[in-house]
């Protein structure tokens, strides 16, 4: 049998919105984390919840990689929009990545990843594609989808989908003030998130391919911690499971 595809997500609610889909399904333990192995539509693939935060990211990717031999990487999620334009209910989905609290300086440039010379890791460019495709496609259902009430409830009109750069840090950003910072002094920022940049540093190391998907709960300022449990159960999961299965569905077997 060929290597699982991994989907690795941040939160409990959508890991439990992806594993219904999950046939023959049995849960492994490994570095006290729950990894769950079967078919999704058709492909062998192996789900698990990180947790929060860089190091969380780091030891889910390894264990992903080093134990169940992972073909690929996606991992899914929410995010702030820093980006003008990148609004609540929009997606991102990742181009590059990069530590925004990596600062080694003056011995290397801020940002840079101490004796890898690099800042920014860039994601598996097929994969991304590939996921791009099924998020603009649930993008143009995400009325059907969320319905109505949701929509409005959560002020999303016509969301729609990003690409580009993605930083990561161990901090919630949570105040106008330093996202206004953050995207001053990372201008072409989409998004701020928690793992991504861990993930796509594990990856680099593995030369393993990886993607990141995710949907935009707050703009990363005073209000961001607003409704946020609920926006990941009523609108990420939904969409995470809906461009999950499109993937799974479209050809995501043909992933090296
Ligand atoms: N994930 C979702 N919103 C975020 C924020 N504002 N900061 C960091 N990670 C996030």
């Amino acid at each position: 049998m060929k290597p699982p595809l991994a989907i690795a997500s941040a939160m409990q609610q959508e890991l439990r919105a992806l594993m219904p889909a999950l046939t023959d399904a049995r849960s492994v333990v490994r570095g006290g984390r729950h990894f769950h192995l079967g078919t999704m539509d058709g492909e062998p693939v192996v789900l698990a919840l990180s947790g929060i935060g860089k190091v969380a990211a780091a030891t889910t990717a390894t264990l992903l990689l080093s134990e169940f031999d992972a073909r690929a990487l996606v991992f899914t999620g929410v995010a702030g929009g820093l980006g003008a334009g990148v609004r609540v209910g929009d997606v991102v989905v990742a181009r590059e990545l990069l530590q925004h609290d990596m600062d080694a300086s003056p011995l290397f440039p801020r940002y840079e990843v101490p004796l890898t010379g690099r800042a920014r890791f860039a994601t598996d460019a097929a994969l991304s594609d590939a996921l791009a495709v099924s998020a603009r496609r649930c993008m143009a259902r995400a009325a059907e989808l969320l319905g109505a009430a949701h929509m409005a409830d959560f002020g999303l009109v016509d969301p729609c989908v990003h690409e580009g750069l993605v930083a990561s840090g161990d901090r919630f950003v949570a105040t106008a003030a330093e996202s206004r910072a953050l995207a001053a002094a990372l201008p072409d920022a989409l998004a701020v998130e928690m793992e991504g940049a861990a993930l796509a540093q594990v990856c680099a190391d593995f030369a393993r391919p990886f993607a990141v998907l995710r949907t935009i709960s707050d703009r990363a300022d005073d209000s961001a911690h607003a409704d946020f449990k609920r926006f990941i159960a009523e609108v990420a999961s939904v969409y995470t499971r809906v461009i999950v299965h499109d993937w799974l569905q479209g050809g995501a077997g043909e992933v090296p």
